[in-house]
């Protein structure tokens, strides 16, 4: 399975933090916020990556992540031109995706919770439709909403409704099978002008072939669309890691965990962050074996 991190749109929500730094940089407390969203890939197993984003935002990506290897994973870069919507990405990374299947995350996405590795590693052995995760919270209205009937089977998946069926919001983490690109391709604009991953879920609700996991009360999937939720968000990252002592979305730590970098280049890593927590964190790894 490959996957594709979404890092695109200009952010207007966000004015003016967003005016000269793309959204998906700034910073959710120790790291920037595109590191959450490549952890999951990360965690998921995932190694072969491909990053979307405009035309201006890409090379501040580039310059962050480079090509990958310091990782352990590879990472291409895609343009985004115009924000034309979630499921344009899939089209502009058809050659990468080839004919493998693909997850999807949107680079604004945090998700944090015990047992979260097991359900995307489950999720990474797809090999035919797609799979979707709900999340209950207080303004579904925001969101895409899938709503079920009595026996638990979706009746209904919408985008933003005024008047949600449900208080299930659909996250910005998708899986799906190589038969997404062609779906992708079958879609049209919305009236908001852009190719809707709505739009790409409801097909496979329609033929029988999408499945939602809910994640439940003791997870954490984190808003970072407004001024407020960006910062609780980035309290709730330094909450978590203060008390544990364990860092959110450390891909050092993810890539030597995985046995994708030795510890002679995870001190290497360490090096390049001097008299810094963050690269302090990376050498107790190897010195306390945290
Ligand atoms: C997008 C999707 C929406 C989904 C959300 C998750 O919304 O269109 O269905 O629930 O991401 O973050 P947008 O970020 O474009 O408002």
């Amino acid at each position: 399975m490959k996957g594709i991190l979404l890092a695109g749109g200009t952010g207007s929500r966000l004015s003016p933090l967003t005016k000269s730094i793309s959204k998906h940089l700034l910073p959710i407390y120790d790291k920037p916020m595109i590191y959450y969203p490549l952890s999951v890939l990360m965690l998921a197993g995932i190694k072969e990556i491909c990053i979307i984003s405009t035309e201006h935002d890409l090379p501040l990506y580039k310059k962050l992540l480079k090509d990958g290897s310091q990782l352990g994973i590879s990472i291409e870069y895609r343009i985004q031109k115009k924000p034309n919507g979630i499921a344009e990405a899939l089209l502009l990374a058809e050659d990468f995706i080839d004919n493998s299947s693909v997850c999807l995350i949107l680079g604004d996405n945090i998700f944090y919770g015990q047992g979260f590795t097991p359900i995307l590693k489950k999720a990474t052995k797809l090999e035919q439709g797609a799979i979707i995760f709900g999340y209950g919270i207080k303004d579904p209205e925001r969101f895409g909403v899938v709503a079920f009937d009595s026996n638990n089977k979706v009746v209904s998946i919408e985008e933003k409704p005024a008047k949600p069926k449900s208080n299930y919001a659909i996250t910005g983490l998708y899986f799906y099978d190589n038969n997404v690109v062609n779906i992708a391709k079958s879609i049209t604009p919305s009236s908001r002008g852009e190719l809707e991953i709505t739009d790409v879920n409801k097909e496979y609700l329609k033929n029988n072939a999408l499945q939602v996991e809910l994640l439940g009360r003791g997870f954490a999937w984190l808003d970072t669309g407004t001024f407020e939720s960006l910062l609780e968000s980035g309290q709730f990252v330094e909450t978590i890691e203060k008390r544990q002592g364990y860092k959110i979305a450390c891909l050092e730590e993810i890539s030597f965990k995985q046995g994708w970098i030795t510890e002679k280049q995870l001190l290497a890593l360490a090096n390049s962050y001097k008299n810094n927590s963050y690269g302090d964190y990376l050498i107790k790894i190897v010195e306390e074996g945290i």
